[in-house]
């Protein structure tokens, strides 16, 4: 870690607290040039970073710019095989991962931008990723011996983990909307899309990379026109290290989860915050839609649905998604 990295962290770690150049210095065992220059270079970088004679530096508690630091000293023991990169702006954080997962990179192994500028959805689908006003991340995953209908189940605890995630920064209450949108006021904050590649001779999984976007604040210039009245954020206006803590409580309750995975009851927490369930729907086909009542949610997190004809059906997320009549 250079100056700036570790100055970053000191002031993380104590937002609000004044500290004398020769205290960071001694800190930081470095020269006060040293410490003044790696200042500068975090002001430039949007810091908020308070001088007062007598007093000292100290980082201002609106400050909410995304930082490996911000997010880590929130995050807690579960997270220890987490290695986080942040960057400013990706085309997609999955596709980077993806990358990354096909040269070796390891479980853990994580990526987090301000923006995406290809920006990946589901059914080959955009993900509106703006700078400053999100969270765009993907995680890497090799669990052993994994099924394709295993793999589903990270997407499943990937929802709830953000529901839980959101609940805990927020006076919120979050519901999935089936099978990776999470809502809340009626509108959609956040999206998940896990793309996985299986081995050949064995059809287990080789990697997943898990990939959430989230709209921690309303975009600067609003939704784009398609998105108006269908997406929203999970804060009105800025909130104390929102991002950070909002990433890091997803990354705390999603390991939870993932490490336990054999025996963790995710599947019932996901169906008591289904939007779903008992609904009127309209189940949309490559091809085709239909109508139909969202009966249940099953153990494998398919959606049973009755048609009109009065034909039953247990759906597989796929190339299906659902739409509130
Ligand atoms: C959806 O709502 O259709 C899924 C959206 C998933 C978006 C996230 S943002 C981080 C990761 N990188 C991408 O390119 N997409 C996912």
């Amino acid at each position: 870690m250079g100056t700036k990295e570790k100055l970053l962290a000191l002031f993380e770690e104590n937002k609000g607290t004044y500290f004398s150049g020769e205290d960071i210095a001694e800190k930081l065992a470095v020269s006060r040039t040293a410490v003044w220059k790696a200042v500068n270079s975090l002001r430039d970088e949007g810091y908020c970073i308070d001088a007062v004679q007598n007093k000292g530096y100290c980082l201002s508690i609106n400050t909410d710019i995304l930082s490996a630091q911000g997010i880590q000293k929130y995050l807690t023991p579960v997270c220890s095989d987490i290695e986080l990169t942040v960057l400013p702006s990706v085309d997609s954080t999955n596709a980077l991962v993806r990358e990354k997962a096909a040269s070796g990179a390891c479980e853990g192994y994580t990526v987090i931008a301000n923006m995406q500028t290809k920006g990946k959805g589901r059914i080959g689908r955009s993900f509106f990723s703006p700078s400053d006003t999100g969270i765009y991340m993907s995680l890497l995953l090799r669990p052993l011996n994994y099924s394709p209908q295993q793999a589903v189940k990270i997407t499943t605890m990937a929802a709830v983990a953000a529901c839980e995630a959101i609940e805990a920064v927020s006076n919120e209450k979050a519901q999935i909307k089936w099978v990776n949108d999470i809502y809340i006021r009626g509108k959609k904050v956040s999206g998940i899309l896990t793309e996985a590649s299986f081995g050949l001779e064995n059809g287990f999984l080789d990697y997943a990379v898990l990939g959430i976007g989230i709209n921690v604040y309303p975009p600067k210039d609003g939704f784009p026109k398609e998105l108006q009245g269908i997406a929203g954020a999970v804060f009105r206006e800025s909130h104390n290290d929102g991002k950070n803590h909002l990433a890091a409580e997803f990354l705390n309750h999603f390991m939870a989860y993932y490490v336990e995975r054999e025996k963790a009851d995710y599947v019932d927490k996901y169906r008591s915050r289904s939007l779903v369930i008992g609904k009127e729907i309209q189940v949309l086909f490559s091809d085709c839609q239909k109508k139909a009542t969202a009966l249940d949610i099953d153990k494998d997190c398919r959606l049973i649905v009755k048609y009109e004809d009065g034909n039953i059906e247990s759906l597989s997320s796929g190339e299906i998604s659902v739409r509130l009549s």
